[in-house]
């Protein structure tokens, strides 16, 4: 484990970052998928986590889109869990997931306003087979996304997250569970919490990025 606590305290006093969390985000390495990830665990009660992984190409050309590999660790007792990409409800990629045992839901959403968000088709998601599973705690996913890490902005500039810094993430947390849990576009009612962390995405990295989605997907 490395924390990237350091680093972004570092940076809060130089004032570069907008706050100094204890210990946001921590190399984690999969033995499951092989991928290495920056690790948060977002508490949504006291004592209780989501973790949220992420896991970036290495290295991303300058300005370029790219794919990310997110793993999500959530207790059973969290109906949905929901990822805002761009650090905000409104205006950029959502990834909002559920159990549906023995299978996991990923479902990609967008918000325009503080209300239900839509599905959202600039994203795409392709499951794990491995990383992905229920049992009598927990359930977790691994997935692959295309269109998580560059959207339009509100005022319709592009923006491309760091691959290579720290990203302003968000969650959101509900223990109410989905109308349809089967449908990826079943209806969601509101979070209970939502909060907002510094995501570490310099420990994120995976020269071998390509070969394991491979080995992960059976294809790059
Ligand atoms: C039916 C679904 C949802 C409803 C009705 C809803 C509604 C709302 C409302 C009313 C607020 C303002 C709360 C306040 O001012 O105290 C809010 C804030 C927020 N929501 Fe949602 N929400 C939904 C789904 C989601 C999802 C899926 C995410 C993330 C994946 C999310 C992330 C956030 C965040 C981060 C905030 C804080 C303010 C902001 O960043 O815009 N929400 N939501
Ligand atoms: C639901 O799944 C289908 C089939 O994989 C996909 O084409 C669609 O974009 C998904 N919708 C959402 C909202 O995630
Ligand atoms: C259940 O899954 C969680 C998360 O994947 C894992 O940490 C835990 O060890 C698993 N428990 C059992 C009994 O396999």
């Amino acid at each position: 484990m490395r924390s990237s606590f350091g680093l972004i305290c570092a940076a809060a006093l130089m004032g570069i970052a907008p706050g100094c969390q204890a210990a946001d985000t921590a190399s984690y390495k999969d033995a499951e998928t092989g991928f290495t990830f920056s690790q948060y665990n977002a508490q949504y009660t006291i004592g209780r986590s989501i973790t949220y992984r992420i896991a970036v190409p290495s290295p991303v050309p300058a300005n370029s889109a790219y794919d990310v590999v997110l793993q999500v660790v959530a207790p059973n007792e969290v109906a949905w869990a929901g990822l805002a990409w761009g650090g905000s409800m409104i205006a950029n990629p959502l990834t909002v997931a559920w159990s549906n045992s023995p299978n996991v839901v990923v479902s990609s959403r967008y918000a325009t306003q503080h209300a239900a968000p839509s599905a959202y088709a600039d994203a795409s998601y392709e499951l794990f087979k491995p990383g992905t599973h229920v049992n009598s705690t927990h359930w977790q996913y691994t997935v692959k996304c295309t269109g998580c890490t560059s959207y339009n902005t509100a005022t319709g500039s592009r923006r491309i997250l760091n691959p290579s810094g720290a990203n302003r993430l968000a969650f959101a947390y509900s223990g109410t569970r989905p109308a349809n849990p089967s449908s990826n576009v079943s209806s969601i009612s509101v979070h209970d919490v939502y909060n907002y962390w510094s995501h570490d995405f310099s420990i994120a990295g995976n020269p071998d990025f390509s070969s394991l989605m491979v080995r992960n997907l059976g294809h790059a």
